[in-house]
């Protein structure tokens, strides 16, 4: 592949939005739409990559440190074609093809943007639009092409005249250009339109004024050029991205029973055979394996689930969750934690920060912080991990085959030993050796009642 460099708009300030957060940080599918954009390109291994910031440019900045971007600003907001322009200095000695994105049009997918740059290269043109035919094209800005199917102009929704909006071919706002031809045409854009802004758009009438080729490749629906100008438009992008995931899991043989309420990133995978009921939401770079249950009203993020598993009703997130373990309903799984084959954790479960030993069950009602388990342990109702003195966290380890019983108290930090009984109700602030009974109560006394009246 020839050399490519890639500029990202990103300066606008997003006045729709009605928002303290820059435009391009809002979310689609749980990652900053700027994220996304730099996501699909990463493909085209572009030699120079540029992001054009301007409003709470700091704040962009910070989001997206160390990753190899040159950050541009455009201190006021003139226009696309002023904004494409600050990169001028950074590229002007570049050689090679400039693709153009923008930072608010989040759907873009990897394969569509390698397809446009081979398109501009064997077509030999100066500039190049992605474009598509639209039913309702209100808003963009329309592509006007000669007899011979080049670009003859574009022209924005608010300077078209009648016949011009009938146009249903739209700019999607992606561009490649050849460079360093690109930068003395940006020089000559004016801004005598209705926005009295330096419309980029205006470079392809100026192209063709000089006789410059200039050709426009058309990929086909809204859906990956959606631009996201207003929450209406960021809930459509966020349609389109989970629409996309469900339809992936789903042709690698997953069973969603109700896509409409099923949320999934499309960072998530699932294996084969996994049923997903509804009210389900996966987060993040999140995987589930074959032939696992989840939800109804299951939360996962940033998690891991092994194969054979059943979550329902639970939330669980930066965590590990083994073949065969059954969670739920009603657990809560904290960062930090794995649990280790077949366990069981029930309901009113919360574990956090902890390693849950195979085949280890806590059904019900219990507390587990900072805690280790081994294998085939009980925990029994309303145990508690006394993990915090106030100050500081402790740990608590419990041995294989022990058997912890209901309502009692571990004050960490604490170890017992492996096949140790702990009476119910014992509150334990000293070690348990293995194989020994606790109890830890005070005796039970019976007296005679005292008559009433
Ligand atoms: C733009 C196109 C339009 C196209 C549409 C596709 C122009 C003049 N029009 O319209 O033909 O159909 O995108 O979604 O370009 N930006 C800056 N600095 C500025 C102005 C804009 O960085 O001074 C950035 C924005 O952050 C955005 C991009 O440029 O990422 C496009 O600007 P926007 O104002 O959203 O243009 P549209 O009206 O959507
Ligand atoms: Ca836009």
């Amino acid at each position: 592949m020839k050399k490519i460099a890639v500029v990202i708009l990103a300066a606008g300030e997003g006045t729709r939005m009605k928002s303290d957060t820059p435009k391009v940080l809002h979310k689609v599918g749980g990652v900053p739409m700027l994220g996304r954009v730099l996501a699909a390109l990463e493909v085209l291994k572009p030699a120079k990559l540029c992001v054009v910031v301007g409003h709470h440019s700091e704040k962009v900045k910070k989001e997206f440190a160390g990753k190899n971007i040159v950050f541009v600003e455009q201190a006021r907001q003139l226009g696309s074609g002023h904004a494409l322009m600050q990169a001028a200095k950074t590229l002007k000695a570049f050689k090679g093809d400039v693709l153009v994105l923008c930072g608010d049009a989040p759907l873009i997918k990897a394969e569509t943007l390698r397809e446009f740059v081979s398109f501009h290269g064997a077509q030999g043109n100066e500039a190049s639009v992605l474009s598509s035919e639209l039913d309702n094209p209100f808003g963009y800005g329309r592509i006007l092409r000669h007899s011979s199917g080049q670009v003859a102009k574009i022209v924005e929704e608010k300077d078209a005249s009648l016949p011009v909006k009938r146009i249903r071919e739209i700019n999607s706002g992606i561009y490649c250009f050849k460079s360093p031809a690109l930068w003395k045409v940006l020089g000559k854009i004016k801004n005598n339109n209705a926005k009295k802004e330096y419309y980029l758009t205006d470079s392809i009438a100026i192209l063709n004024a000089l006789s410059r080729p200039v050709g426009a490749y058309k990929i086909r629906g809204v859906e990956e050029i959606l631009g996201v100008n207003s929450r209406v438009e960021l809930a459509k992008a966020e349609a389109v991205l989970r629409k996309r995931a469900l339809e992936k899991i789903m042709a690698e043989g997953v069973t969603v029973l109700d896509p409409a309420n099923t949320y999934i990133s499309p960072e998530t995978t699932v294996g084969r055979d996994s049923v997903i009921y509804p009210g389900t939401i996966v987060e993040g770079a999140s995987s589930i394996g074959a032939g696992s249950v989840i939800g109804p009203n299951a939360f996962i993020k940033n998690s891991k689930i092994g194969s054979f598993c059943e979550v329902r009703i639970s939330y669980i997130y930066d965590s590990e969750v083994s073949d065969g373990v059954k969670i739920g309903p009603f657990a809560h799984i904290r960062p930090g934690t794995l649990l280790k084959e077949n366990a069981r954790i029930g309901n009113f479960t919360e574990i956090k920060k902890s390693v849950v030993g195979r085949g280890t069950k806590v059904s019900h009602l219990a507390y587990i912080g900072d805690t280790e388990l081994g294998v085939d342990i009980n925990v029994g109702a309303g145990a508690i991990t006394c993990n915090y003195d106030g100050v500081n966290k402790h740990k608590t380890y419990i041995g294989d085959g022990s058997f912890v019983g209901s309502n009692v108290n571990l004050v960490a930090p604490v170890k017992i030993g492996k096949n140790v009984l702990i009476a119910a109700g014992s509150t334990i602030t000293e070690d348990v050796p293995a194989g020994t009974l606790a109890i830890a109560r005070t005796r039970q006394i019976i007296k005679p009642r005292k008559k009433r009246g």
